[in-house]
């Protein structure tokens, strides 16, 4: 019997209508719709902001929407939710256990992982462990986040780059020979300092003083992060690449993480990819953090073909990073 693989069958998006611009983010701090384009390579980014009193679940149903709009789906059959998130609606009940219910997904056990950026990289990594074990056969990812209550505004270094966003991927199990093939995850926490939100915690549970000295807001080494996401990013890719003996024309399409134009473009270049071959919607999302990568291939889905070699890979926050080879499922 061929070996039980987990694939993409089908793709969900959503961003919120608001559309903060360089120019409204310039009213806030000290910045530029020049330097923001030249340096970050964004234009506007989805803010949550119309929908008030809503969080990630709220944009985790439409993107759950948008997908059974695009395929055939029975909630009963789904066997687990595992959603990625880093801003989820409460410290518990987690994310995962609420779109479960209102979605109808009640035979699906669930959770939500927090693993930054990384985090839709990371959960289909766990969902194809569980599809390769063979005891589930139907697993909803989603991955997702509401940034924008993770910013002081005041802040010129986060300000500009980060939105709000969610995607979400059917996985199912296959023995034809497409899907997840292969991939490399690495985790370092040797230097937390450089991009951190230190406040609600154990640690610093939160108390007016961890509201007023800000503790509660995405602070970051922006040099720092910089370097690492290029080198991890750059090195793990190269690694799985040769590992599964690929050539750059082999490859059709690099999903990278949309955090800076220019760590994408060092990335590829490392790579020698064409940058044809690359999803990018940065100029209109900013950094979604989780949500960026589903969102490429929501936005690129009409493109793919199956069979379609895909490379996807994402840094964030921990650090966390990794790179994941698959096969596209369907056309
Ligand atoms: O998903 C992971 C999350 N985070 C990231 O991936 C962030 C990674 N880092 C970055 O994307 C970049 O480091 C930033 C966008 C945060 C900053 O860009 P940079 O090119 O590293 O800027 P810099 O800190 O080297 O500053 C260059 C200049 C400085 O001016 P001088 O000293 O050359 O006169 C800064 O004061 O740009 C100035 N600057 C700004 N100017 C206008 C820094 N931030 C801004 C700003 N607007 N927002």
């Amino acid at each position: 019997m061929n070996k039980i693989r987990a694939v993409i069958t089908a793709i969900g998006g959503y961003v919120p209508e608001y559309r903060l611009t360089n120019e409204e983010v310039a009213t806030m701090v000290n910045t530029s719709d020049e330097w923001i384009t030249k340096r970050i390579g964004i234009k506007e980014r989805r803010i949550l902001k119309s929908e008030e009193g809503k969080g990630i679940t709220y944009l985790a149903m439409k993107a759950i929407d948008d997908l059974k709009s695009r395929c055939s789906f029975d909630p009963l059959k789904i066997d687990a939710v595992f959603f990625a998130t880093a801003t989820p609606d409460y410290l518990f009940p987690n994310s995962a256990s609420l779109v479960a219910h209102k979605t109808g997904m009640i035979n699906a056990f669930g959770f939500d992982m927090e693993a930054a950026c990384s985090g839709f990289i990371y959960a289909l990594e766990i969902a194809q462990s569980c599809i390769v074990s063979g005891k589930h056969r139907k697993i909803m990812v989603i991955a997702g986040d509401v940034l924008s209550t993770l910013i002081d505004y005041t802040d010129r270094n986060t300000s500009p780059i980060f939105g709000d966003g969610c995607g979400c991927a059917l996985v199912e199990s296959t023995t034809d020979d497409l899907g997840l093939i292969d991939s490399i995850m690495r985790c370092d926490g040797s230097i937390p300092e450089s991009l951190h939100v230190y406040g609600g915690g154990a640690v610093n549970p939160t108390t007016h003083e961890t509201v007023n000295n800000k503790l509660h807001y995405i602070w970051q080494d922006g040099k720092v992060v910089f370097r690492h996401a290029v080198s991890n990013m750059s090195n793990t890719c190269q690694k799985l690449i040769k590992k599964n003996n690929l050539s750059e024309k082999e490859i059709d399409w690099i999903v990278p993480h949309q955090a800076n134009l220019r760590i994408i473009d060092a990335v590829v270049n490392s790579l020698g990819v064409s940058r044809e071959k690359v999803m990018i919607n940065i100029e209109k999302y900013g950094n979604t953090g989780s949500a960026s990568i589903p969102l490429c291939l929501w936005e690129w889905e009409s493109r793919l073909h199956k069979g379609d070699k895909l490379i996807l890979t994402a840094f964030g926050a921990g650090f966390t990073w990794g790179a994941t080879y698959l096969k596209w499922g369907y056309n």
